[in-house]
């Protein structure tokens, strides 16, 4: 059975099943430059066939690791950035409970900002509890994991003294940057990410699983899920191919003039899956001055915030929904003696009959705005459906920056800010930029 289905009834108002389809040869071209190892970026393809080639002995260490965390530890300190944390967040809250009183594993990021005041909460917080650290850097230089990492670490050193080690699990290159040869000369233990999986398309390699499993999910499952999404997308043809499909309206949307794209959702609990989604499809696509903006909304929250743009604002969005087509859990409205808030009408109803309409009639009314949606429609939330997505928008969003032209793996852009910020933090051999960021900077 098909967990994700893409519904495009709702982007024909605006262009037409022809459009979409006379992009066929240039769909198959880019899925066959990714499966193939041809295309731009070609040395950072080996997400593609991860479902099918990881390494089932790391797989058994990352269970056998998650294990010990969950008995010694109250809290697990995750470390890393951008593709080194998105994807872990993204599935421990879409997997997780939205309240539970039961006492389980807690998971903590750190490294993603440089917020004085989280990593010295953190640290106060932390002093009562036991706790281990995975820290995540494919670089092993990134500065704000490896500063988290430096506090993280001498507490652990405090704490557990020698012992420490034993509590720290680094996931990184196998050969190169710091933080492989720190782990080699301290012994801590490591998972790797493989040298041709950039961070982005990384959430299915130890870097996304470890966290995962340590939160109890069944990683067997999400990678079941990215593997039966594999073999569909790489063997359908375009028109039951809702990858190929997905990156097609994209781009047909995109070039008359749909910069933005807007993922939407009715459950809070994707919040961090769209932040992955927008990390994944802006890294990869904004770049040479082209590329569709990756925006993301909540709803019903957002309707009563941006809805008034996404209504009458420029003209120059879509939307990409996912609905969530089968709660795991609901509540039917009762009926009241006294019908003092007009609710009645609805009794007998439960929660999600009240979605369905508020999501069916916001696409119709946004469609009425000139607003394009693509559905995205997901059978249930799961480990095996989370696998699923997520190996789905990978692989269009290889497709959809191949159409584009341009290198999906790389990030070059990224590097502008990281030679300021180490320029003006005083870091040896920056010094020339570093004057000249100065006088800008006091430039009156
Ligand atoms: O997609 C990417 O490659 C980036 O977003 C990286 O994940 C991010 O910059 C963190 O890099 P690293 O894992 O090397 O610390």
């Amino acid at each position: 059975m098909k967990v994700l289905n893409l519904n495009y009834k709702n982007v024909l108002n605006f262009i037409s099943e022809a459009e979409i389809f006379a992009l066929e040869k240039e769909l198959d071209n880019a899925r066959n430059a990714l499966l193939n190892k041809t295309g731009k970026g070609n040395d950072y393809v080996g997400w593609v066939n991860y479902p099918l080639e990881y390494d089932k002995t790391e797989l058994s260490r990352i269970k056998e690791v998650a294990l010990k965390i969950r008995k010694d530890s109250d809290v697990l300190v995750v470390i890393g950035i951008g593709g080194s944390y998105l994807g872990a967040q993204a599935a421990l809250k879409m997997l997780g409970k939205y309240f539970s009183s039961e006492k389980d594993l807690e998971i903590i990021f750190v490294g993603n900002n440089v917020s004085p005041e989280y990593v010295s909460e953190l640290e106060v917080y932390l002093k009562n509890k036991d706790f281990s650290i995975n820290v995540i850097s494919k670089s092993g230089g990134t500065i704000e994991p490896a500063l988290a990492f430096r506090i993280f670490r001498k507490l652990a050193i405090k704490k557990y003294g020698k012992k420490a080690n034993n509590r720290i699990f680094a996931t990184t290159d196998k050969e190169k940057g710091a933080l492989i040869k720190m782990s080699v000369e301290e012994g801590y233990q490591t998972f790797s990410i493989p040298s041709d999986v950039g961070g982005r398309y990384s959430v299915l390699t130890a870097v996304g699983l470890l966290p995962i499993a340590c939160a109890g999910f069944d990683i067997d499952e999400i990678l079941k899920g990215s593997l039966d999404a594999y073999n569909y997308f790489v063997n359908k043809p375009l028109k039951e191919n809702d990858a190929l499909l997905y990156a097609s309206i994209r781009n047909v949307l995109y070039k008359k003039g749909k910069v933005i794209e807007l993922l939407v959702s009715y459950e809070p609990k994707l919040y961090f899956l769209s932040e992955w989604w927008k990390q994944l499809f802006g890294e990869s696509e904004g770049k040479e001055t082209k590329g569709i903006f990756p925006s993301s909304l909540i709803y019903s929250t957002d309707l009563h915030s941006m809805g008034q743009y996404v209504q009458d604002g420029q003209r120059i969005l879509f939307e990409t929904v996912i609905d969530v087509m089968n709660a795991k859990s609901d509540k039917i409205l009762e009926k009241e003696e006294t019908d003092l808030d007009g609710l009645n009408f609805l009794a007998g109803k439960d929660i999600s009959f009240v979605r369905r309409n508020s999501l069916e009639g916001t696409v119709l009314a946004h469609v009425d705005g000139g607003v394009p949606n693509i559905i995205l429609e997901l059978e249930k939330i799961t480990p095996y459906s989370f696998g699923y997505l997520v190996y789905f928008f990978m692989f269009s969003c290889g497709v959809s920056g191949y159409l584009l032209d341009v290198n999906p793996f790389n990030q070059e852009g990224v590097e502008d800010y990281k030679k300021n910020m180490l320029a003006l933090l005083g870091k040896k051999g920056y010094e020339d930029l570093k004057n000249k960021l100065v006088e800008r900077i006091n430039k009156k």
